[in-house]
């Protein structure tokens, strides 16, 4: 397989207004995938890779995991009230781009995190929100869209921004799928979740053109490798899952894979596991309305 540097190709007709083509939604609606993980290490690489540019990572999951994973206490974070939920929450008013930073949290450098990786919190709160939004007619499911957008619009001079879903198909997740311009899929090589696969992407391909974010890929995570490589079983399911995205539409020309994550509680104590997925930014990173680009990577996840 060839690698290409190009940025990725919009389709024709595609309009940009509205939609973030610096965001990635990292999605399953399959509990403990390694959405979390796969959401901070990839953050944290892109950060380290583009010290001067700033990545931000947002937990839309009401388990707050990621918030945990950043290093703070979701209960406070909740608590305080600056987070996701406060900013996508009906009937509030937006607060403008000067306030926006106020949301954020930054570790500064500390426990060995790259300085401009910020992370916008989660709240317990989110889980409310779609007891609420499902007595809403389609106006109000439509508005609640609308303002996932304008959130993200908030922080549209970031580099790239990360959204780590939750395993669910809920309100919030599907607002910030219609708002984001691309969808990471996070998959184990195993029966129940690449089963799952077709029927995800399926789920996604009934947004409206539009709204619908282009397919970035699958990460493959917690392969278990044995010295003589990876183990029979999880290679039939990794060919399943290559035979799944054969026919998709995929941004970029990447066979679908775009790495493999070992199973290993050591790669998890350092974010080096996001090299196995490689971002690909043009040189003009960051622009103002500039897509993410690149996931271009060999079979085994390196760089090119
Ligand atoms: N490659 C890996 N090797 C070992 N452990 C891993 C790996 N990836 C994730 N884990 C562990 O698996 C658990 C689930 O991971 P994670 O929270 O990222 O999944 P998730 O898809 O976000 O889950 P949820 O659907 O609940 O949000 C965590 O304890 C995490 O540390
Ligand atoms: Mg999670």
């Amino acid at each position: 397989m060839g690698y290409h540097t190009n940025p990725f190709p919009e389709p024709k007709g595609r309009p940009s207004m509205g939609k973030q083509q610096n965001a990635l939604a990292v999605v399953n609606y399959k509990g403990g995938v390694g959405k979390t993980t796969a959401t901070f290490f990839l953050g944290a690489q892109l950060a380290v890779d583009h010290p001067r540019s700033k990545v931000l990572i947002i937990d839309i999951d009401a388990q707050c995991s990621l918030t945990t994973v950043f290093g703070l206490d979701p209960v406070r974070e909740s608590q305080l009230g600056r987070n996701i939920f406060r900013l996508v929450q009906p009937g509030k008013p937006l607060p403008d781009k000067a306030k926006r930073d106020l949301y954020l949290r930054n570790q500064r450098g500390s426990r060995g995190f790259p300085e401009n990786l910020y992370l916008l919190p989660g709240s317990f709160e989110t889980e409310d929100l779609d007891v609420k939004l499902a007595k809403e007619d389609a106006r109000g499911t439509a508005g609640f869209f609308a303002r996932c957008a304008q959130v993200l619009g908030l922080f549209d001079d970031f580099g790239a921004i990360l959204i780590d879903c939750p395993p669910n198909k809920m309100f919030l997740t599907q607002g910030m799928l219609q708002a984001a311009g691309h969808y990471l899929v996070v998959v184990i090589p195993d029966k129940v979740s690449v089963y799952g696969v077709p029927r995800l992407i399926r789920w996604v391909g009934e947004i409206p053109f539009p709204e619908r974010p282009l397919l970035a890929g699958c990460l493959v995570n917690r392969v278990i490798r044995s010295p003589s490589g990876i183990t029979q079983e999880q290679m039939r399911w990794v060919s399943q899952l290559e035979a799944t995205l054969a026919d998709r539409d995929l941004v970029g020309r990447n066979r679908g894979i775009l790495g493999q994550w070992p199973n290993s509680n050591k790669v998890c104590a350092t974010y080096g596991m996001g090299r196995h997925v490689r971002f690909h930014l043009p040189a003009t990173f960051p622009r103002r309305d500039g897509p993410l680009h690149g996931l271009h990577l060999g079979p085994n996840g390196e760089a090119p």
